[in-house]
């Protein structure tokens, strides 16, 4: 057999082609179809971000209309949907339940298994995953706080909407923010498509086998769910509140995080390929700064055990030595928790976010008509030997 090259973590391995989004770790480079991140998150909405990583242009104003039509019209999901609620566990966690439900789509759409369906079908199938996914996500927040489900409303556009399904009661009147929609569009923008990441491997790696795209998405938001991945925000937020429950004393905190035997890491620091800064970092901590004024919460003790910690890492040798700068995940938890979005929702927020990605991803797998995933291994284990008999083993 050929020659097998390790590469553990894949930290050297180019497993595709791909035009969708352009990374450079050592310069702190991100765009999405050639347009800089930082653009995007000023002057930009998600759908029309998620419309340039799905199909590749920024959308003209009849496009960005259709598209953003057809996702408002396919929002309501199938009430037995709703019934499948009622068999979840109290404890589960929202991202257990946004796999869970993402993948049984596949039971209302069948058709969607097919790995020959037609371009209108696949269009058709990413327009109702982006639409469902935003109920379902809103869903598992009213479940777990046992607050009765709101149906999607059809006059607001896609981020309004979902803050009214999570925020609002049949009883009050929902006022929306216009800071928060605002604050919402950045967030789920910024992490709208991070190239060939650990979830959107798994997508690429599922659908590779032509799973469907309910399938390989779902794969792809357990992939998330990790510590070590998109569940890092949640940590951040936990790890924060410990600092402030302990007195606030970051330098205490720090100290673990060098110690290798303490098992604890700087949540929200540290990045595979960022080596310098991750810009979203940087975007996402001015966008901290707006919300928390805007919403008249600049005092928050968090944001400043965060800046505080930021400050004292970055400039600890240790850190410095091995270029752990604050991540995404650093900052954003900040902005979910000022918005009165709950901590087990955080990384269905960047699920959220992420989707257009993973879309975007999955279409492209396919069109390039890419093989089967199938990495190859060093094996370590023992050589050839004799079955022995039960009675002769000791
Ligand atoms: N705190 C303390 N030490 C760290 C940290 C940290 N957060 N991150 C890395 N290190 C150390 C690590 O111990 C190692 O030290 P040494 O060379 O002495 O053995 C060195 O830095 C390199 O780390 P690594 O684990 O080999 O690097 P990696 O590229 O495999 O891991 C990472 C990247 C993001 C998983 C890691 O930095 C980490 O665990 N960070 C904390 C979790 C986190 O914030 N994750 C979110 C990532 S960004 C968004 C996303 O993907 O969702």
């Amino acid at each position: 057999t050929g020659y097998v090259t390790l590469d553990s973590g894949y930290k050297n391995t180019g497993a595709c082609k791909s035009a969708i989004t352009f990374l450079d770790g050592e310069e702190g480079i991100l765009r999405y179809r050639g347009y800089p991140i930082e653009q995007l998150a000023e002057k930009s909405s998600f759908l029309e971000v998620a419309y340039l990583l799905i199909y590749g242009e920024l959308p003209t104003e009849a496009q960005l209309s259709d598209f953003a039509g057809h996702i408002t019209k396919h929002t309501l999901v199938h009430e037995d949907i709703r019934k499948i609620f009622d068999g979840f566990p109290s404890a589960t966690h929202p991202m257990a339940i946004l796999s869970s439900l993402v993948c049984v789509l596949t039971g209302f759409y069948p058709e969607s298994l097919k790995p020959n369906q037609s371009a209108a079908d696949i269009d058709l199938t990413i327009v109702r995953l982006m639409a469902k996914m935003s109920t379902i996500a809103a869903w598992t927040y009213k479940n777990a706080m046992g607050h009765p489900l709101n149906y999607p409303r059809n006059d607001l556009d896609y981020c309004a909407n979902f803050l009214y399904m999570m925020f609002s009661f049949p009883t009050e009147k929902y006022d929306i923010n216009p800071v928060i929609v605002s604050a919402l569009n950045k967030l789920l923008i910024l992490h709208a498509d991070h190239e060939q990441n650990c979830s959107t491997s798994t997508v690429r790696l599922v659908g590779s086998s032509n799973a469907s795209l309910y399938g390989s998405v779902s794969a792809g938001i357990n992939a998330l769910w990790g510590p070590l991945h998109g569940g890092a925000n949640q940590e951040v937020i936990e790890m924060l509140e410990a600092i402030e429950k302990d007195g606030g004393d970051t330098s205490k905190f720090i100290a673990q995080a060098k110690d290798k035997n303490s098992g604890f890491r700087l949540m929200g620091f540290g990045h595979r390929v960022y080596k310098n800064f991750d810009p979203r970092a940087k975007i996402i901590k001015k966008a901290a700064d707006e919300v928390l004024q805007a919403l008249g919460m600049q005092d928050s003790p968090l944001l400043k055990i965060a800046t505080e910690l930021e400050q004292a890492a970055l400039t600890d040798q240790y850190f410095i030595d091995r270029k752990l700068y604050p991540n995404v995940d650093f900052y954003s938890g900040i902005i979910y928790k000022a918005l009165g979005i709950p901590t087990e929702m955080f990384t269905v927020m960047f699920a959220l976010g992420r989707l257009p990605g993973w879309i975007a991803q999955w279409k492209e797998m396919r069109e390039n008509k890419e093989p089967i995933g199938r990495p190859r291994q060093i094996y370590v284990g023992a050589t050839e030997r004799d079955y022995t008999p039960m009675a002769e083993r000791k």
